[in-house]
């Protein structure tokens, strides 16, 4: 927050904060940056060097299992560690600090579980979470906790050590998919080319429809159908705010780190 026009941006948005009956917080992998989880497609995000083509979707995922199971051990190692060992940071906090002061209903694109453990009580996952099994039918398996993460890492860590293991893939990640006598089980997570997860999707919607402002954080909001959430809240009357270091096209910009600015967002808004 450098120049008076960056605390003059900071002090309009604490204003909307402040006014607002229900705030839609919308966030996406920026917000989890600063807890050590990579984004997907900032320079060193998970999708430079794992292509969203083979990477993104069921079907790119089983062929790069068949063909080349060392390449898919990497990506899940590249996706399940930096999840494993990741903590909220203040902008997690600070978001769940709001909800003493307003109505909040979080909007996440996000698979961590972050927001929940900083203490936010109303999480809509639009992409679902990588902390639930489920099986064909969408039914609970199990859910995963950061260790069974870390142990799934350090089993396929022990694979790509040896090449040779890479049979060993099915019993590296069988707490988090695989098949069982009733069928196939995997993370409850959307790819590209799967429906939006629900009631979590609808009820997005709804929320969007009826804040008064979206405090948007940490999004290149290229992915449809989440990106569209803001401007369908600022069609009906929501004022938008933006969290992030990139240009924005919110009614307010808030330029720089999720770290830095939400939490002093929050306190100025409401002190
Ligand atoms: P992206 O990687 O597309 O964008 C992350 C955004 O966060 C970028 O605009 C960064 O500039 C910004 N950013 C980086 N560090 C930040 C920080 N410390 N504070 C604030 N902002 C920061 O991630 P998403 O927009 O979340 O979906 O991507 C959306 C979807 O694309 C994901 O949910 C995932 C992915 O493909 C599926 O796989 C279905």
């Amino acid at each position: 927050m450098a120049d008076e026009t960056d605390s003059d941006r900071l002090k309009e948005a604490a204003d909307w904060l402040r006014s607002a009956r229900h705030v839609v917080v919308f966030t996406g992998a920026g917000i989890s940056a600063e807890s050590g989880i990579p984004t997907f497609r900032d320079a060193a995000g998970l999708w430079t060097e794992f292509p969203p083509d083979q990477f993104a979707t069921w079907q790119g995922i089983m062929a790069v299992a068949a063909k080349s199971p060392g390449r898919l051990a990497r990506f899940l190692i590249a996706l399940l560690e930096p999840l494993a060992e990741a903590r909220p940071n203040a902008a997690h906090a600070a978001v769940a600090a709001l909800e003493k002061h307003t109505r909040v209903t979080v909007v996440t694109q996000n698979i961590d579980g972050l927001h929940q453990e900083a203490g936010s009580s109303r999480v809509l996952q639009v992409h679902g979470t990588l902390l639930e099994v489920v099986d064909r039918t969408g039914q609970l398996v199990r859910r995963l906790t950061r260790d069974d993460l870390r142990t799934i890492v350090a089993r396929l860590r022990r694979m790509t050590d040896q090449p040779a293991r890479s049979v060993l893939l099915p019993w590296a990640i069988r707490p988090m998919a695989g098949l069982r006598p009733r069928g196939t089980y995997r993370p409850r997570i959307v790819l590209f080319g799967d429906a939006m997860a629900e009631p979590d999707w609808s009820q997005a919607m709804e929320a969007a429809e009826a804040c008064d402002c979206v405090l948007s954080i940490g999004t290149s909001r290229t992915v449809m159908p989440a990106a569209m959430l803001p401007s369908q809240a600022r069609a009906a009357g929501a004022t938008v705010i933006e969290v992030g270091p990139d240009a924005c096209t919110g009614d307010i910009c808030l330029r720089g780190k999720a770290g830095d600015i939400v939490p002093a967002l929050v306190a100025l808004a409401h002190k």
